[in-house]
């Protein structure tokens, strides 16, 4: 049994506080096939929500089998499955990759049999059997649907919410849904929540709760919804709803739901004086815990998550062939853009006491032509460093902005269904990591071939690893912080953009500005510590055509290493921090 009582949840809204569920206090029995119905923004999302734990209650309380879910703790992700408004699949993958990832990701397999069965009978179960290797793309909005329930299914979860699963289809589609969702709940005593805007096929459901305002107007048999609020038409109960406040049709419900509770057999269990004393003794206590370690056990471990989620996202990449090409263009390219400018980076730089001439005039002409030369130079190579250090960061804003933004609310519903943020966001750094490190070395090498770099070329190699990996680090907090991928883009693209000015290499700031801005500016910090692996004379003529102060080598490696430290820090709290729309 599913109970609710007096549950409220709230927010504050202009310093007000408002129930957008009001006071909701029902029975679900086990095997029972609920729909929640009520005009659009009356609450019924936000109480699936509250009955999954993704709003807390603010008030009253939620009971499961004897379990006080507000004081012993939510439901654990295997007992719950969730199907939200929005598909949960990716749209490269086929139905049986998504289907297989949702398995390996929340449920625990001693081997490839019984993943392989797993997979079949919730195939099986949803109908999509015969077109398990198509692409989610290609799907009709029935099939995803049903696509959505069956990734809810792998881990036969006792209690099923589904989220308008039949809006937007066409009549037969949605008679189908229901039906399969009719079917889901007479196995092994599972509940069935089914929030739906339309009135149809409300005789397949074992009871009808409508909402209005956030208030249960009426709960019960679908057969008595029409004499219940006197309509001749069940179309005509939303009209009716709305001639009367909610309050109103709160109270007329509750004096008479014991009656109705009757007909659904949601009869109270428990006495009411019961109800005061502890509601369930410790030995079931300690049963109903100990099930709840039954089935954490079957979450599949740390590993296991890591290495399904890292083999989906190259699945992923490789499927979209348009940001491979835009990957491959991109590391050829950028190398290629470098070395055309590297020229005037490879002239001769003379010694002045090499050429000293007797005659003070040509003595000082011989001076000039040298500082020319010098400082010809030292621009360039100053130049094509920052060049290529803009370039790295650029790469590390388009590697990683849309990273975690792009797919939030797949990857909240996953967190919710067991997925472990470390074991997701270690999947992103393995993943990202291979791109920098390709870029990087690539850029490095490339460069170094078709042009010079005249100084140390593993110290050089390091600091451009630095910069695009600092930048693909920060770039993935924003990612993970920011409500949507258009944000995070964006506010990336700012940030590389003003890498450039900031730097001190093109442009000097006043000192008291440059010392508050310098810590943050990582391009900074890779442009320096490769001027500090240049040989000694192109280092000399790069110091003395720039017009800010450069630091020691250490100083940026060290800077840099804390630039990536704390973006994933961030990257971490962002991950972790619940972000539902
Ligand atoms: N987190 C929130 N903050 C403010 N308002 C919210 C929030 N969640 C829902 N609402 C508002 O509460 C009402 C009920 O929303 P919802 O449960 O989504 O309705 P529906 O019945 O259409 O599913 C709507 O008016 C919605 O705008
Ligand atoms: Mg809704």
């Amino acid at each position: 049994m599913l109970e609710l009582n007096d549950v409220c949840f709230s927010i504050r809204k202009d310093g007000e506080e408002i129930n957008l569920v009001d006071h909701i206090s029902i029975r679900v029995p086990k095997g029972h096939f609920m729909a929640i119905v009520g005009p659009s923004g009356c609450g019924k999302t936000t109480l699936l929500k509250t009955i999954a734990g993704l709003n807390p209650e603010s008030a009253g309380s939620l009971h499961w089998e004897g379990r006080n879910l507000s004081e012993d703790g939510d439901f654990s992700p295997t007992e719950i499955g969730y199907v939200p408004q929005f598909s949960i699949a990716y749209d490269p993958l086929t139905v049986d990759e998504s289907v297989e990832a949702a398995t390996r990701l929340r449920v625990k397999s001693r081997n490839t049999a019984e993943l392989d069965h797993r997979i079949d009978r919730v195939l099986g179960e949803t109908g999509l059997g015969s077109i398990s290797d198509r692409p989610v793309k290609v799907l009709s909005g029935g099939q995803k649907r049903r696509l959505g329930l069956a990734m809810e299914l792998v881990s036969d979860p006792k209690i099923l919410l589904c989220d308008e699963v039949t809006s937007g289809l066409d009549p037969r589609s949605e008679r189908e849904i229901v039906r399969l969702l009719h079917d889901l709940s007479r196995k092994d005593g599972r509940i069935v929540l089914s929030v739906t805007h339309s009135l149809a096929h409300l005789e397949l459901y074992d009871s009808v709760l409508v909402l209005h305002e956030g208030r249960v107007a009426y709960h019960g048999p679908p057969e008595k919804l029409n004499h219940y609020f006197s309509v001749k038409d069940t179309e005509e109960v939303y009209p009716r709803l709305a001639g009367q406040p909610s309050e109103r049709w709160q109270n007329s419900w509750q004096k008479h739901k014991e009656s109705y509770y009757k007909m659904i057999g949601a009869v109270d269990p428990k006495p009411q004086e019961a109800k005061t004393e502890p509601a369930v003794p410790e030995e079931a206590k300690a049963k109903t815990t100990h099930k709840a370690d039954d089935t954490e056990l079957r979450l599949p471990g740390f590993f296991a998550q890591f290495s399904t989620l890292l083999s989906r996202r190259w699945r992923i990449f490789f499927r979209d062939k348009g940001q491979v090409f835009l990957q491959l263009a991109i590391l050829i390219c950028f190398p290629v853009i470098v070395t055309l400018f590297s020229d005037k980076a490879s002239g001769n730089i003379r010694r002045y006491s090499d050429v000293r001439q007797n005659n003070v005039f040509e003595d000082i002409q011989e001076q000039q032509s040298v500082r020319s030369d010098q400082a010809k130079v030292g621009s360039a190579v100053s130049g094509i460093i920052m060049f290529q250090v803009v370039l790295l960061a650029l790469m590390g804003s388009n590697n990683a902005a849309r990273e975690i933004a792009s797919e939030r609310q797949i990857y909240e519903k996953e967190k919710f269904g067991g997925l472990r943020p470390s074991a997701y966001l270690l999947s992103k750094i393995a993943f990202l990591s291979t791109l920098v490190i390709a870029q990087s070395l690539w850029m490095a090498f490339f460069v170094d071939f078709f042009g010079t770099f005249r100084g140390n070329f593993t110290e050089h190699a390091l600091f451009l690893l630095l910069i695009n990996g600092s930048m693909t680090a920060i770039c993935l907090a924003i990612s993970s912080l920011m409500r949507t991928a258009e944000q995070a883009s964006l506010l990336s693209i700012y940030l590389v953009g003003f890498q450039l000015p900031l730097s001190g290499a093109v442009l000097a700031l006043p000192e008291h500005i440059e010392a508050f801005t310098r810590p943050f500016i990582s391009a900074y910090w890779a442009w320096s510590g490769s001027v500090a692996a240049l040989q000694g004379q192109v280092n000399g003529a790069v110091k003395s055509v720039i017009d800010t102060s450069l630091s020691a080598q250490n100083a940026c490696l060290y800077m840099l290493a804390a630039h990536i430290c704390v973006a994933l820090g961030l990257a971490w709290i962002g991950s972790r921090r619940p972000q539902w729309d």
